[in-house]
């Protein structure tokens, strides 16, 4: 299923908008328009054309159960043998998001004879620890409001780590949407750079000086605490704030758990889909992983004992990665009419006074637009830009030249916080505590509501109101406001959006 969607409105001017920051009033400039008649005409063809080969791809299904999955699988074996530009690896990588999986694929990990009445496994709503689900078919049955690759509702909330059978067991999690998220990986991948060439140079010293050195740990200007290096090289993490103490920035999941995309892939694939990668048997193989999450099957290659050995390579997970990194960026799209307009103006200015844009930092900057996709290790990688390779738009250069940096306009410091016994998770999950949180990216907000790790607010007053923890002072400015701040608040709030485009289903 590849997506088909008709761009409404012009993506140079959209770009523009945004290039002197996020704060831009420009950005209220541009409406919807409809497009000119050779680019609709054009538009209209594809999604037709589209339309056929699913409709016949529907029917090859029929005919040979499974076989749908050629069409969205690179292997290993296939990087080998072909020569492929990363638009190959963008296709393959959206028929992947939009496939539903089957368990001739390996779905689940149920039986092995298909003429069996009860050879498909169960779906199962509530996860069973660290084992999953699997309690969807397709990545796209649960990011899908907003437009494709966006968020999910209520309905499609994830249960992690429950009993496998009671709701209330489980560490409930709402989908967030997945644009921007190359950018975003690219963000992390700085900051961690930047965070432990402090410790490094903390400890150089110590050791040169031979006294204890206490230094900052600044990124990109956010501040993750402090640590002292002794003379002799170890190092005392106590003082460390928001981030593990490897310093490795992990911006994905709401808590921040993963560092890569790859991860939050093998991951999502192996909790929901019950898909598991060639690395992760691997690893339970040679000992270096619990195999216990991942099935009791005879065979390494079959650790869910499904029958199907090869379920997810390298090469696939690489695909998914392209895919994803070459997403379209969220946009500001402030609104027209002249009230609204001085209320957007006003909100933006409360959004920094109330203290929200200490945690919801509008804009970042990376140094380099350059990400490495690697679907075999020992042959060269794909080089993707994620300001320009992909769906439009993307992020923009600060200054018209040289190129760099290019500012990401996503509302967080990637940073986890404390917020409060209200909002915290049942569990600890791996190391993080209950409490702490990822400052969830706020750009693309208006398409994603409910709101929240749980999606328990359904408004983005009620997403603010029920801040804790730090949060708590923001959380009471805000409400502190007259009707018409707090108005004005929401209204800055709801233009942080995506680029409209008509979706045809
Ligand atoms: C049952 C619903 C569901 C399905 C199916 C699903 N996801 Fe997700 N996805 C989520 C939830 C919930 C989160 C937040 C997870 C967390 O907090 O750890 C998430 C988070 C993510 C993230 C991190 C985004 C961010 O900004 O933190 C990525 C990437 C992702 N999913 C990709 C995928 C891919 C690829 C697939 C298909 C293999 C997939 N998801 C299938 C529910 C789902
Ligand atoms: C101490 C850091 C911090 C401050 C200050 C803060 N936030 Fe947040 N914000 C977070 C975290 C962390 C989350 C995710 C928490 C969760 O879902 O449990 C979040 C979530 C949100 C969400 C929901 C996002 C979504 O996709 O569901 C909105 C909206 C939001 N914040 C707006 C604001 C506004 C407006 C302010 C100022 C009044 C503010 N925040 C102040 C850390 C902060």
């Amino acid at each position: 299923m590849r997506k088909r969607t008709l761009l409404l409105a012009s993506v140079a001017a959209a770009g523009a908008a945004l290039a002197d920051g996020a704060w831009s009033p420009r950005a209220a400039m541009r409406d919807l328009a409809i497009p000119d008649e050779a680019v609709l005409l054009e538009q209209l063809e594809e999604a037709i054309e589209l339309r056929r080969r699913e409709e016949f791809d529907r029917f090859l299904d029929a005919r040979d159960p499974g076989e749908l999955i050629e069409h969205a699988t690179l292997t290993e074996v296939d990087f080998r043998h072909r020569t492929l530009g990363v638009d190959t690896l963008f296709v393959v990588g959206d028929e992947l998001f939009g496939l539903l999986v089957r368990p001739e694929n390996g779905w689940g990990g149920g039986g092995t004879d298909r003429a069996a009445v009860d050879y498909a496994p169960a779906l199962n709503r509530v996860h069973r620890g660290a084992a999953g689900g699997p309690d969807a078919f397709g990545c796209f049955s649960c990011h899908s409001k907003g437009g494709p690759d966006g968020a999910g509702m209520q309905t499609q909330n994830a249960f992690l780590a429950g009993d496998g059978e009671r709701l209330g067991s489980a560490d409930q999690r709402n989908p967030p949407h997945l644009l921007g998220l190359g950018p975003i990986a690219v963000l992390a991948r700085e900051m961690t750079a930047e965070l432990q060439a402090h410790a490094a140079a903390a400890v150089e010293e110590a050791r040169t000086s031979g006294r204890s050195v206490r230094r900052d740990l600044s990124a990109k200007g956010v501040l993750f605490g402090a640590i002292t290096a002794a003379p002799d090289g170890t190092i005392d993490h106590s003082g460390i704030d928001g981030v593990d103490r490897d310093l490795v920035v992990r911006p994905f999941g709401w808590k921040g758990h993963q560092a890569t995309l790859i991860g939050m892939i093998e991951e999502s694939l192996h909790i929901h889909q019950g898909m598991l990668s060639m690395r992760i048997q691997q690893e339970v193989r040679d000992g270096v992983l619990d195999g216990a999450p991942y099935g009791r099957g005879e065979r390494w290659f079959d650790l869910d004992g499904d029958g199907v050995t090869l379920e997810i390579d390298h090469g696939m997970l690489a695909t998914m990665e392209g895919y994803l990194v070459q997403l379209e960026v969220p946009v500001m799209r402030a609104p027209r009419s002249p009230d609204l307009l001085d209320l957007f103006a006003a909100g933006r200015n409360h959004f920094a006074a109330v203290g929200c844009a200490a945690c919801h930092v509008p804009t970042l900057e990376i140094q380099s637009a350059r990400y490495e996709v690697r679907p075999v290790a020992d042959l060269p990688p794909f080089v993707i830009d994620v300001a320009a390779d992909g769906e439009v738009p993307k992020v923009e250069p600060k200054y018209a030249s040289p190129k760099t940096p290019y500012l990401v306009h996503l509302f967080s410091d990637l940073k986890r916080h404390d917020m409060g016994d209200e909002l915290a998770s049942p569990a600890p999950q791996g190391d993080i505590p209950p409490r702490m949180f990822l400052t969830r990216p706020l750009w693309g907000l208006a398409e994603t509501a409910p709101y929240m790790h749980d999606g328990r607010a359904p408004t983005v007053h009620d997403a603010i109101a029920r801040h804790g923890g730090d949060a708590a002072a923001a959380r009471d400015a805000y409400l502190a406001l007259d009707e018409r701040g707090r108005a004005a608040l929401r209204v800055f709030l709801t233009s942080l959006s995506r680029e409209p485009k008509l979706f045809i289903p």
